[in-house]
């Protein structure tokens, strides 16, 4: 079977993938499709130790993962990764079960044709936010946008296809739907208006995307993920809803239970995929009121938090 998430942020989100009710019954014959921001190929210079596990521990999972590029990832290091024609497109191989969809390449998987385009331009850094030149080649790369080549290059093989596949898979929206579900809060650029023209001549079953950071299906047959985890065809609103969005941020103050008692304290951290052990819901380390220097920290479940605290 294939399935598609959101993005995973190299070792930060990819947490939700660790044993859960989607996961856990996936199969050496299923496909993982992450919708760019990947992110496991982030360091400017090298593979770091953090890179290294969790590509260790994608490549030991009994599914393949696949994925298109998002905006964060680290273009010149993706892009030396030996590169390989597998099920009818082109792939970068970065382990033999963790393989990077190419801009432009259908693949043929299960019977269903799958159209990849990633990219998008990047809201949190780099030029958009007035980020200074030593960001770029380091945190920031203008490849994040596809070029007018690698453009062509996809318009060229839907034709071959009579412009008609079963998927479309992408980081970012066509302009049109951006408009609508980011209301002008996300420009335009040349990655969505490219979009925007395949999806009025491209005939698709269903278009999946990830890039905004929540679940929603902008269009009966175009879905924006992040959290969710589903099966290629279906919808937001087919799929339970999964961890990931903890309901208190770092710095709040809350009431919570611990042991019978109620005690008051500060978030620290949350831990939106939960625990490497807990993966049920999200937990927060949490900071207790101490004179001491070094304060003591209690791990939390979300459900014993039972408010916000105004006293701090
Ligand atoms: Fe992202």
């Amino acid at each position: 079977m294939i399935y598609l998430t959101g993005d995973t942020h190299g070792y930060i989100d990819i947490r939700k993938l660790l044993k859960n009710t989607v996961t856990e019954q996936m199969t050496e014959n299923d496909y993982l499709i992450i919708c760019g921001d990947f992110g496991l190929i982030w360091n400017f210079k090298r593979e770091i130790r953090k890179e290294k596990k969790w590509l260790k521990w994608l490549n030991k999972q009994k599914w393949t993962t696949l994925f298109a590029d998002g905006n964060h990832e680290c273009f010149p290091r993706l892009n030396s990764y030996p590169e390989k024609e597998w099920h009818g497109g082109k792939v970068h191989e970065i382990r033999p079960k963790v393989l990077h969809l190419m801009r432009g390449e259908i693949f043929e998987l299960e019977g269903k044709s799958i159209f990849v385009m990633g990219g998008a331009a990047s809201h949190d850094r780099g030029p958009a936010v007035g980020d200074t030149e030593q960001v770029i080649g380091r945190f920031w790369w203008p490849e994040e946008i596809p070029s007018a080549e690698e453009h062509a290059h996809g318009l060229e093989n839907l034709a071959k296809h009579g412009n008609k596949v079963n998927y479309i898979v992408t980081h970012c929206l066509p302009t049109s739907l951006q408009e609508l579900v980011k209301k002008g809060k996300y420009a335009p650029d040349a990655a969505t208006d490219y979009l925007e023209k395949i999806y009025h001549t491209v005939e698709f079953d269903h278009w999946y995307c990830g890039h905004y950071h929540y679940d929603l299906d902008a269009e009966k047959n175009v879905t924006i993920l992040f959290t969710r985890i589903l099966e290629a065809g279906k919808n937001v609103r087919d799929s339970a809803m999964m961890l990931g969005v903890p309901k208190y941020r770092r710095g709040e103050a809350v009431l919570f239970r611990n042991n019978g008692d109620e005690m008051i304290g500060i978030v620290k951290e949350p831990y939106p995929w939960g625990t490497l052990t807990k993966h049920d819901e999200p937990y927060y380390d949490i900071e207790l009121f101490s004179e001491e220097k070094k304060k003591p920290v209690v791990k939390v479940r979300e459900s014993q938090i039972i408010e916000k605290s105004l006293i701090r």
